[in-house]
């Protein structure tokens, strides 16, 4: 039977948020960003091993205690200059422990609100899929195309059209080649388009935000709350 294993690339600096630390150290709901998408992570019972990209220059992560995530987390100061060099260079360090066809699952470390239920759907979807596949949303409003002066000059069909999310789940092998072969990419399942496969929409939640502007730390916030209840 394949494994699971997960890679969290956070190597970015979150610059389109403003802070100053990076994004993922910002508190939410009394702990760091990261940790809360990590702890999802290492809390699902088939994930194997959870491996976090960090920027080889990261100051804080050491200013914080990771204990209680347990002992499927590893740490590698190995972060690229892209979130597709981040990944490469994790899934580099991974290879001594995992098999060609164990599955990888890269999620963003700014999507702390993933649920387990997610998680465990994405894993039964794809567990007998030849390519692999991606959590998406079926984009739900009207899509404008702007011009220079930011005016609206058409309204485009949003048939078809989906949101991708993380985790996005492929299997070693392919993933590391398609990575390897098409590094321009902004998302895994981007790359293995670019390999000639089709990648698996599996449907997700609206909830799996990624953290991006100020406004999403407080959605965020509110969402992990209600799950507490
Ligand atoms: O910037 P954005 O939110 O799209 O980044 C998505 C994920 O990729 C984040 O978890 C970020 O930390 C990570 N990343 C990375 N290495 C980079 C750039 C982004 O690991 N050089």
């Amino acid at each position: 039977m394949p494994r699971h294993y997960a890679i969290v690339p956070a190597a970015g600096s979150g610059a389109r948020f403003g802070a100053e630390m990076p994004k993922q150290y910002l508190p939410l709901a009394g702990k760091p960003l990261i940790y809360h998408t990590l702890s999802a992570l290492c809390r699902c019972e088939r994930i194997d091993r959870v491996w976090v990209v960090l920027s080889p220059d990261d100051v804080w992560w050491r200013t914080h205690d990771w204990a209680p995530l347990g002992s499927k987390l590893e740490t590698l100061f190995c972060g690229g200059e892209t979130r597709a060099e981040s990944v490469i260079n994790g899934l580099a360090v991974a290879e001594t422990a995992v098999a060609a066809d164990d599955w990888v699952l890269v999620h963003d470390a700014a999507r702390p609100c993933l649920s387990q239920v997610m998680l465990a759907a994405l894993c039964d979807a794809l567990a007998d899929d030849p390519v692999g596949g991606l959590l998406a949303v079926p984009v739900a409003d009207t899509l404008k195309r702007a011009d220079a002066a930011q005016r609206a000059v058409a309204t485009e069909p949003r048939d078809g059209l989906w949101q991708a999310q993380t985790p996005q789940m492929f299997r070693y092998g392919l993933l590391l080649q398609a990575l390897t072969g098409h590094r321009g990419v902004t998302d895994e399942a981007g790359a293995i388009e670019a390999a000639g496969l089709k990648p698996r929409l599996v449907r997700g939640d609206t909830s799996n935000l990624k953290v991006t502007y100020p406004a999403d730390l407080c959605l965020a916030e509110l969402i992990l709350q209600g799950k507490k209840r």
